[in-house]
């Protein structure tokens, strides 16, 4: 973690305008500016940045931040990424990170293992494009029609018959065979020998496009088809997907996951660069976290044949747990994207695209290719099966929902589909009386309140006075941070007291101060909002006033209803009574 003056530093040797004209289009309106907002879809601008106060703020969206906000919604970046990117572009140093003798020693042996990777890759990708890569040159351009676009941007490459050279090649850098062993590129016995050899070489990066890793195909029939890096201290398979470097930032509203390599590939040639794959190992509950990160929406495209209808029954409830919304891409009569993209290409995918079934739905029709339905006994098997499977939904509403859709696309009774649901919900607890009961409590999210009169007051309140600092002296002995009753906005109306008196209000460090994003957005709203300029003062003033009673008011009540103390609860009682004598002039 960086400290409070070096964040400080940092932004304010950003300028956010500069900053987000660097990936927007932006257009001077007054005192700020506007463009097309970059995290929706719209036609006419209602994205703000503000100069002066180092802010950006979505009126269509409510995003919202400042700086190091905007490059980690952006860039899909960590905090600690975002910090470092724009620290290196201001030209800040940063301080050197402590860290203890095992982390140390750890970090110093990651870093020989990327800077052995790097060469590694380089390695490849010099004999892919020297004389004895022309097989593989062959095979990647030729057989699997990758252009020469696509071969440069992943890096693809060749690993020779004749093995040896890039053992030489380190040795010769210096590298010991204590890390060369741990890099995962050779084999050590008797004698040393390269793990890859006559095969095509992808090499796998990280996020932030580093090469922790990879794997190589044979070029012709011979097995194993891939090999692929050990786990490695920098190579852990359940935390990478291959093609998410790219994927990140591909803003296509979803991402696809499938299976392989060579489908990620195909996939972003066709300009599906959203796809990634779980490298050779099945989906982990760390990939759903992680792709949880950078979108809502997962579409499954595995192989149609056994094996990969399993392996999305698997990922279905993994993405499920985390909260992903998962559709499951039809690619008969081809095998994978791959093959399907050659044969149909990209409209045909993109169409299978839009046709994609929701992930529940597919799983009902694997249950019902078990089942001859034309078997009464089996039928009813199957629409118990079915029964069983509604009642992971906690929430009525959607319950209902997938009730409805099932029975209408799979021609199953409603009605009789309903009552067993319900005998079920019954006989397991799940619910009370013969009714589902319209109040269950629901396990997701909840739902968005209406805003509270008291809570707005409170926020017009920041918006004013970050707008005019001068009314602080004229409100502080009414108004005290503590009176400010919403958790967030009392602990903003504190750190802008704090700042005013210390006489540089810097509302960006203060958005800077909320990690989490919902928070930072509706600071940077409150402090991106103006006041209306066409008010007279009369009518300002008395705006400010009812504000200020408001809030003084909900701050009292709410104090009187917690007070033990006699003395203070007459204290309260008596500033009740004064409240309508408050009288602030501007
Ligand atoms: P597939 O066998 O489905 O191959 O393996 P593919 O992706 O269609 O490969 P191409 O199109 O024939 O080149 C899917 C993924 O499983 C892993 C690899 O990551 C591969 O991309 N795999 C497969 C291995 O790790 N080892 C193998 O021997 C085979
Ligand atoms: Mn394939």
């Amino acid at each position: 973690m960086y400290s409070r003056e070096v964040i400080e530093e940092v932004l304010s040797k950003t300028d956010i305008v500069d900053l987000v004209s660097s990936y927007v289009k932006l257009k001077r309106s007054g005192s700020s500016y506007m463009g097309l907002c970059p995290f929706h879809n719209e036609k006419s601008p209602s994205f703000s940045v503000s100069g002066q106060k180092q802010l950006y703020h979505c009126f269509g969206c409510g995003k919202g931040g400042n700086a190091i906000t905007f490059v980690m919604e952006y860039e899909n970046y960590t905090f600690l990424e975002a910090v470092e990117m724009l620290a290196t572009k201001a030209g800040v140093a940063l301080p050197e990170q402590k860290y203890s003798y095992e982390d140390r020693k750890d970090k110093d042996i990651k870093t020989k293992l990327l800077e052995i990777n790097k060469i590694a890759a380089t390695y490849y990708y010099h004999c892919l494009k020297s004389e004895q890569g022309i097989s593989g040159l062959n095979y990647l351009s030729g057989k699997r029609g990758l252009d020469d676009k696509t071969i440069t941007n992943y890096g693809l490459g060749f690993a020779p018959i004749s093995s040896g050279g890039l053992y030489k090649l380190l040795k010769e850098k210096g590298y010991t065979d204590d890390i060369l062993k741990e890099s995962g590129l050779f084999t050590y016995d008797a004698k040393v020998h390269e793990k890859f050899w006559n095969r095509v070489i992808f090499p796998i990066m990280d996020v932030n496009n580093k090469v922790i890793g990879f794997g190589g195909r044979v070029m012709g029939d011979a097995k194993p088809k891939y090999l692929n890096s050990p786990e490695t201290k920098l190579f852990d398979k359940s935390r990478n997907l291959y093609g998410l470097n790219v994927a990140r930032s591909s803003r296509k509203g979803n991402m696809i996951i499938c299976e392989g390599y060579m489908d990620v590939i195909s996939l972003h040639q066709a300009g599906f660069t959203q796809a990634v794959a779980s490298l050779g190992t099945a989906l982990t509950p760390g990939h759903a976290r992680l792709l949880k990160r950078y979108t809502d929406t997962v579409l499954i495209t595995y192989d149609s044949d056994e094996a990969g209808t399993k392996a999305a029954l698997r990922a279905i409830p993994l993405l499920a747990e985390v909260g992903l919304n998962t559709k499951v891409i039809n690619m008969k009569p081809y095998k994978d994207p791959d093959e399907f993209i050659k044969a149909l290409g990209a409209d045909a995918f993109q169409e299978r695209i839009d046709k994609a079934t929701n992930s529940f739905m597919f799983e009902v029709s694997i249950v019902e290719k078990r089942y001859n339905r034309s078997d009464p006994a089996e039928e009813t098997a199957f629409e118990k099966e079915v029964a069983n499977m509604f009642l992971r939904f906690s929430e009525k509403l959607e319950r209902d929902n997938y009730i409805k859709a099932v029975c209408n696309s799979f021609v199953i009774p409603l009605e009789g589909m309903q009552m067993m649901v319900a005998n079920l919900g019954n006989k397991m607890g799940i619910v009370n009386g013969a009714k589902y009961n319209a109040s269950e409590p629901s396990t997701s999210a909840p739902k968005k309140k209406i805003e509270s009169g008291v809570r707005q007051a409170e926020k017009l309140l920041l918006t004013w006075l970050i707008n005019d600092v001068s009314i602080i002296d004229k409100i502080s002995n009414v108004i005290k941070p503590e009176d400010f009753i919403d958790p967030l906005l009392n602990s903003v109306a504190t750190k802008l007291y704090d700042q005013i008196k210390m006489g540089n209000p810097n509302p960006a460090l203060i958005v800077g101060d909320y990690t989490d994003e919902s928070d930072a957005a509706i600071v940077a709203s409150l402090f991106s909002s103006d006041l209306d300029e066409n008010l007279s003062k009369q009518e300002r003033e008395r705006a400010l006033n009812d504000i200020v009673r408001k809030v003084k008011k909900n701050s009292l009540d709410t104090e009187f209803n917690t007070v033990t103390d006699a003395i203070r609860m007459q204290e309260i009682i008596k500033e009740q009574q004064k409240l309508n004598e408050i009288n602030i002039r501007l």
